[in-house]
């Protein structure tokens, strides 16, 4: 990987975030620089949706911080950390589901534009000027991940692996600089985790940053650069994926059934 002088393009640093009696995060802390696929690992409730909600804004932490290119970004409402280029997708996909395929990647554009949304509904000549940009925009995301010609159906009405392809259109027509994906695979069969490989590769080649939330190993371990471990809210490795898949505390966590004592 580049070097990186300009710092990280987020920084976690000492995020703990607990639920009622259950410590959700604990004290993690580490860096995502650009261009990176960092792979985000761990057992069922280990603490991976919660970080994605506390680095989007959906959750405040209780201590520590979220830097995302040198901005604090605790505080901020979810549409700001949007503005600063931070996207998401779901871990049960959340679209609009009565809206067509192409409105729900225009309504994931309109929060870049000048006009928004509500603006949108108006008639002036640079609205709808406006309009048509995000009209064209959407279209070639769609072709992007490969639905263009799923424009006009109702999005409710697709396979569950087009939803998550759809997802991950919306996610993209708000010009993130870091995506976040919450097990983009779950659901999918082989053949459209092979393509949701490729297609991942594509947005990185886009110069977007990835971060990756994923319970198929084989496609963690082939996308990431690096790849963070939690384990009931710790960190408990973050390195390669060559380096995490060696590593006795993971190892112990993963295959022990149990959690590691360290
Ligand atoms: N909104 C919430 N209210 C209460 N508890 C929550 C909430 N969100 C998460 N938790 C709890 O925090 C812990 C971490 O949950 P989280 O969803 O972050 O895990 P995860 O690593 O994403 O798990 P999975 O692989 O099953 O998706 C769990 O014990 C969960 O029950
Ligand atoms: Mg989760």
């Amino acid at each position: 990987m580049v070097d990186n002088p300009n710092g990280p393009l987020l920084a976690v640093q000492s995020v703990s975030k607990s639920f009622g009696g259950v410590q959700a995060l604990s004290d993690i802390t580490f860096d995502v620089d650009p261009g990176m696929v960092m792979g985000l690992i761990g057992p069922n409730g280990a603490g991976k949706t919660t970080l994605f909600n506390v680095v989007t804004g959906a959750y405040p932490a209780d201590t520590g911080d979220i830097i995302f290119e040198g901005i604090r970004v605790p505080g901020r409402k979810i549409h700001q950390v949007v503005g600063l280029g931070v996207a998401r997708t779901f871990q049960n996909v959340e679209l609009f589901e009565s809206m067509t395929v192409l409105e729900n990647v225009m309504v994931g554009r309109h929060i870049r534009t000048r006009s928004g949304f509500w603006g949108a509904m108006t008639r002036l000549p640079g609205v709808l000027r406006e309009e048509k940009e995000i009209r064209d925009r959407s279209l070639d995301l769609l072709s992007f991940v490969g639905l263009q010609d799923e424009a006009h159906r109702q999005s409710g009405d697709l396979p569950f692996g087009w939803q998550r392809l759809l997802e991950i259109a919306r996610a993209l027509a708000s010009d993130p600089k870091l995506l976040l994906l919450d097990e983009p695979a779950a659901g999918l069969n082989a053949v459209e985790t092979g393509q949701l490989g490729e297609l991942l590769e594509r947005i990185r080649d886009l110069g977007v940053t990835l971060m990756l939330v994923e319970h198929d190993m084989s496609l963690t371990m082939k996308v990431s650069d690096r790849i963070v471990v939690l384990d009931q809210g710790r960190m408990l490795a973050q390195g390669t994926p060559r380096e995490v898949q060696s590593d006795e505390a993971v190892m112990a966590a993963y295959l022990g059934g149990g959690h590691a004592s360290n």
